[in-house]
């Protein structure tokens, strides 16, 4: 365990928390005192670090800025009403990491750097975790190549990190979402699945012109026709169509599989929902719409938890809702948050005290 673990602590001499109002803060905007850092070299994880935030220095040549092996986690710590921190499913995203890690030919992290060294890290910045409802302190751990070289290959030496930030809600209104039927996310036997950066950068022009027509984000479709439905890039998506839930498949590996997403279908089903994981048309959508059934849609996400979507735009068609009528989103959020806070029973033991 920890005590095994060969970590070097440095700790800053004056904490910038006296410099931030913790409230209503921006998502991903401020960082706490202290960082982890662990390098790979010669087949094996060494020189792990918590360290004063602070620049990384490198060379133009870093492998990562060039072929794109880099991934990341998104995941939050709470605190309690005594005081007490709790992550929220930490080894789904430690999962989770190693399974994006594989596709992108990276070494996996083991669960003691990962975990424990999260552990650590928190309990030094604990005092950074807003108490304020909707608040979190959003943990961000990363990998990425550190070969100074040129020649296209796997790097064989990575750097593995953790960044933490205080953060209030990422989508504090309703969603605007443009159905994309131009640019591609992921295709089978690609990365979608995988949390590698490069999903990311690729997604930021479809973005982009949405944002310029008045939307959000785009929620992505299959690569061929256009037509089946994957997920919002930061967050998987849902839609209740005559009281069934339905949500996109994981099965062809285009879409991510998100920790809240696999919450949502637990509380939905115990709510007494039929929850379907499969294949869903953009023309099923259309027409349940048409004829009054498309009841709700939302997404689920780390940083996005349960977010409403108000609007979806296919083509020429506008599917707008009326949120005030929905029940299914706003149970589930209620019940996820309650679980957070420790005012629902935590019986999947999803609350990971540090
Ligand atoms: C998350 O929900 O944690 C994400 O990674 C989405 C986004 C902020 C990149």
């Amino acid at each position: 365990m920890i005590e095994a673990m060969d970590i070097s602590i440095t700790k800053t001499a004056r904490s910038k928390l006296q410099d931030l109002e913790l409230d209503n803060i921006p998502f991903g905007k401020y960082f706490t005192d202290h960082m982890l850092e662990a390098d790979y070299k010669n087949g094996e994880w060494q020189n792990i670090q918590i360290k004063p935030y602070q620049p990384l220095l490198f060379e133009p040549s870093l492998s990562a800025l060039h072929y794109g092996q880099a991934i990341f986690e998104g995941m939050k710590a709470y605190k309690d009403n005594n005081g007490d921190t709790f992550l929220f499913r930490p080894y789904d995203n430690f999962h989770r990491f190693n399974i994006s890690a594989a596709r992108m030919n990276m070494p996996e992290i083991s669960e003691e750097i990962f975990i424990e060294g999260l552990r650590q890290l928190l309990k030094m910045d604990k005092s950074w975790i807003p108490p304020m409802r909707d608040h979190s302190l959003y943990i961000r751990p990363l990998m990425f190549a550190t070969d100074t070289a040129l020649g296209v290959k796997p790097s064989d030496t990575y750097k593995f990190m953790i960044i933490l930030s205080p953060t209030g809600p990422y989508y504090a209104e309703p969603m605007k979402i443009a159905v994309e039927e131009k640019y591609t996310r992921a295709a089978p036997g690609g990365v979608g699945f995988a949390k590698n950066a490069g999903n990311y950068g690729g997604s930021m022009l479809a973005a982009t012109v949405a944002r310029e027509e008045g939307y959000d984000q785009v929620l992505w479709t299959d690569a061929f026709e256009h037509k089946w439905l994957q997920e919002v890039g930061m967050m998987n998506v849902f839609f209740v169509i005559n009281g069934i839930v339905i949500t996109p498949t994981l099965d062809d590996g285009c879409i991510l599989a998100g920790v809240t997403r696999s919450s949502a279908i637990t509380l939905l089903k115990e709510m007494g929902l039929v929850v379907e994981e499969r294949k869903i048309h953009i023309d099923e959508l259309l027409e349940a719409y048409k004829r009054g059934l498309l009841e709700e849609t939302f997404g689920t996400g780390t940083a996005a938890t349960i977010a409403l979507i108000c609007e979806l735009k296919y083509k020429d068609h506008i599917m707008r809702f009326s949120l005030d009528r929905w029940k299914i989103a706003p149970a589930l959020r209620k019940s996820i948050t309650d679980i957070r806070e420790g005012t629902r029973d935590d019986k999947y033991g999803w609350m990971v005290k540090v």
